[in-house]
């Protein structure tokens, strides 16, 4: 099977540029980043413009008192002042890049491993925590908490469009506000080195306006629907006679594993393996059947020596699960 163009992936998992901000800390480091390079392309400029002036024009020597003066000046203080004014400004943006824990957040507790994401949003409600995989909703304009952590190694959470980076360490609990100013989907990543798929774990945000991210909640917190054809019945079976569900839960079966990512509503994501695939029936066969080629060194074991129709079954099953 070829593998689907680029842009197909890129489009599903949405926008991940720092310099198109859809959230606030996003919009202050975005903001800072303009002034930087503004200022850098300044001072770029000034230095190019001396250059050709002592090449090509007014070629006559300088008193010592002049050259001492563009010296200490241009070499020692401006530089610190330009440095000195940056600090300062990075500083006084620090509480909006990391501000203190909002009231009235949606608190999603948010797990980096190789190489998948595990979430759950705690329940307002007091009901159990919802747990989804590989992919998040937000509703926009309302802070959301994250609270990241890792049972492996470091991973580091990053919505290049929505904030910046935090590092998920194992031992340890490291926290994340996201405010997303505007809907849209926005592409989510590891930005830590973590193995040999590191660059195979990403994620989409889906940003939602509240209404449609509570039906959105509503649904993952639902259990899954029975198979709706004969076909996916048989995809039930197998998913059951080769024991996926050691590893994988989908709610509303006997399948109740929490090793691997939950199933329960796979077939919603805009992606599989944590963006490596896009979800198409035959992507679940290239998956299932030659799991290492897509991913090299995942923990779940190819499945290729299944029958065909065996495949074909199960990648219709787990399909349907919307
Ligand atoms: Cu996880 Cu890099």
């Amino acid at each position: 099977m070829a593998a689907p163009p680029d842009d197909t992936l890129a489009a599903l998992l949405g926008e991940s540029s720092v310099l198109a901000p859809a959230g606030r800390s996003a919009a202050a480091i975005a903001e800072l980043s303009w002034w930087l390079f503004g200022g850098a392309t300044l001072i770029w400029l000034v230095v190019i413009g001396l250059s050709i002036y002592a090449a090509y024009f007014g070629p006559r020597a300088h008193d010592e008192a002049k050259v001492r003066l563009l010296v200490v000046g241009g070499g020692a203080v401006i530089p610190t002042l330009v440095l000195a004014g940056v600090l300062a400004w990075g500083l006084w943006l620090m509480p909006q890049v990391k501000p203190p824990l909002p009231q009235g957040a949606v608190e999603i507790e948010v797990e980096g491993l190789q190489w998948w994401w595990r979430a759950r949003y705690r329940a307002e409600t007091g009901e159990t925590a919802v747990p989804v995989a590989n992919e998040l909703a937000l509703p926009v304009g309302r802070p959301a908490v994250l609270r990241l952590t890792s049972p492996d190694v470091i991973h580091s959470f990053w919505v290049p469009a929505l904030a910046g980076k935090m590092d998920m360490i194992p031992g340890r609990e490291t926290v994340i506000v996201l405010e997303p100013t505007r809907t849209g989907v926005f592409r989510g990543a590891c930005a830590e080195y973590c193995g040999a798929s590191h660059a195979l774990m990403s994620f989409a945000v889906l940003v939602m306006e509240p209404a449609a991210w509570e039906a959105w909640l509503a649904r993952q917190a639902a259990p899954a629907e029975p198979p709706a054809s004969a076909a996916a019945q048989r995809g039930m079976a197998v998913f059951t006679e080769y024991g996926c569900g050691a590893c994988h839960a989908i709610r509303g079966t006997e399948a109740d594993g929490d090793v691997g990512p939950d199933l329960t509503h796979v077939g919603s994501r805009r992606t599989l393996a944590a963006g490596a695939l896009p979800n198409t029936p035959d992507d679940y066969v290239r998956w299932i059947s030659d799991v290492h080629e897509v991913k090299p060194d995942a923990n779940m074991p190819p499945f290729g020596m299944l029958p065909e129709g065996d495949l074909a079954a199960l990648a219709l099953y787990l399909d349907g699960l919307t």
